[in-house]
């Protein structure tokens, strides 16, 4: 896709790093923090941004140091921002993350400034949808907000993706019948079904029952595994890359944006296999936006 738009969230991330995490209850020693740009919206608006797509984005940040910092990044990889609100009394979001040495985390986000993003300044910016090739959205801005995105994507005739994260169970099939393409992981794609997802059956099963909603395909990321596509007529498995990993925060943000920056379309293949070498690289790397390999990067990757 030559043009994506961006409609999401901004956090400023707060990444700790530690031998493991803390079980309920327990106190553990952590190695360090780092400050760095992140939230699932603009993740992968930087990333597309980053791996050549022409992006831009519509979201909410506070009239903060952490905003202008967010803002900043995104510019530094030509994301157009001007559809990013800046509310003034409102802080920007943030995001608490806890890393393990084994690359895994756990996250807890503060929506602030993402929480005022609803219909009416999603509407407010049509002309961003009239100029894309594709919408991408995610749930870290309410609902409303992204079901009013993805009617009006649709109604300009363009390609609707959601990434299903946060997941949640309360979706609205009124959101389902008009996205194309939606990315769960095996534990995501259980919650927003309510169905078991621990076989690679089950999983076909589940992703089935979104296809039967509407979506018209639905790439399951594995992990190690690789990747599922499901269609009404199509299912398809594609490698993932195997490295150590150390931080899988953006992981998912980077696949999708980096499959998004070379899907046309139709040609499946290609897009997730760069998707999985970028996200590959993305593990090797700490942070969210920071993790971000360059075209040439993914493209030197084996
Ligand atoms: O997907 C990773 C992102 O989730 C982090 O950057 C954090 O901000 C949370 O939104």
């Amino acid at each position: 896709m030559d043009k994506v738009l961006v409609v999401g969230s901004l956090n400023m991330d707060f990444a700790v790093y530690m031998d493991r995490r803390p079980q309920a209850g327990e106190t553990v020693m952590a190695q360090g923090m780092k400050l760095v740009p992140g939230g699932k919206g603009a993740n992968q608006a930087y990333a597309l941004g980053k791996l050549g797509a022409k992006t831009s984005m519509i979201g909410a940040v506070g009239t903060d140091t952490f905003g202008q910092q967010m803002l900043k990044n995104l510019e530094t990889v030509s994301v157009n921002t001007a559809g990013i609100q800046k509310i003034a009394g409102v802080e920007t979001g943030k995001a608490f993350i806890e890393i393990e040495n084994s690359g895994q985390n756990s996250i807890s986000v503060i929506a602030g400034a993402n929480a005022a993003v609803d219909e009416q300044m999603v509407l407010a910016q049509e002309e961003y949808f009239r100029q894309t090739d594709a919408v991408v959205m995610q749930l870290e801005i309410p609902v409303p907000a992204v079901i009013a995105a993805a009617k009006l994507a649709k109604a300009h005739g363009k390609t609707v993706v959601l990434d299903p994260a946060p997941a949640r169970k309360d979706l609205p099939d009124e959101l389902w019948a008009q996205v194309d393409i939606t990315k769960p992981n095996e534990t995501e794609l259980a919650l927003l079904t309510g169905m078991p997802t621990g076989t690679e059956e089950e999983v076909l099963t589940a992703a089935r029952a979104l296809i039967a909603k509407g979506v018209k395909y639905v790439l399951v990321t594995l992990g190690g595994d690789g990747t599922l596509l499901v269609s009404d007529s199509r299912v398809e498995k594609f490698p993932a890359y195997k490295v150590k990993a150390v931080d899988t925060t953006a992981a998912g943000d980077c696949f999708l944006a980096a499959f998004m920056s070379r899907f046309d379309g139709q040609n499946f293949a290609e897009a997730i296999d760069f998707g999985a070498k970028a996200s590959a690289i993305a593990v090797t790397r700490q942070g969210a936006q920071t993790s971000i390999p360059t075209v040439e990067e993914v493209q030197n990757f084996q």
